[in-house]
């Protein structure tokens, strides 16, 4: 996983529009354990550790019902990562590839999500298990997972890949 200025050979970035298509809100926040990108797990499944999504007062509101998912999709905001690669090497895997192939956090548009399990709902605390991020990842998004419709159980990656 690159950080923010790290360039690896085969690795490409771009020069990047002067100006944005669109604004955000940042809702809230992200409180983990890890402070360091290489403390991070590289995925949610890879820990057990219970962190805390804290949605501000603004958008308290919109926790209500919430607390009925037992799953739900967290986007949040990579503010450590590079926005310009649009080819990756992966530390781990001979060959770069496509940004868009990956789930690193490197993107022009550093959106990451994880699906959670939501332990508990206190105020605008949300305690649940399955994130990957640094402390302080600012949160997008939270929405409900729904199995019925988010799950694919035949999906495949062929990670050979095509060009
Ligand atoms: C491989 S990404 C996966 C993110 C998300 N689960 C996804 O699939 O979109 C997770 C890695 O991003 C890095 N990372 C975590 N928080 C970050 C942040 N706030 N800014 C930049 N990199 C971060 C860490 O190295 C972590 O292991």
């Amino acid at each position: 996983m690159s950080d923010a200025t790290e360039r690896r050979p085969g690795e490409e970035a771009i020069v990047l529009p002067d100006a944005y298509d669109a604004g955000l809100y940042f809702i809230g926040h992200i409180r983990t354990p890890w402070v360091e990108r290489s403390d991070c797990p590289k995925n949610g499944l890879q820990t057990d550790a219970v962190c805390t999504v804290m949605v501000d007062e603004t958008y308290a509101a919109g926790l209500q019902n919430v607390a009925g998912a037992s799953h739900l999709i967290v986007l949040y905001w990579m503010d450590r990562a590079a926005r310009d690669l649009v080819r990756q090497q992966p530390r781990h895997a001979p060959g770069n590839r496509g940004t868009f192939s990956l789930r690193s956090p490197a993107r022009p548009n550093p959106i990451a999500l994880s699906v959670v399990e939501l332990l508990q709902v206190d105020g605008r605390s949300l305690s649940v298990r399955g994130l990957d991020c640094l402390d302080g990842t600012p949160l997008l998004d939270i929405k409900p997972y729904f199995a019925s419709t988010d799950s694919r159980a035949d999906a495949t990656v062929d990670r050979a890949g095509n060009p």
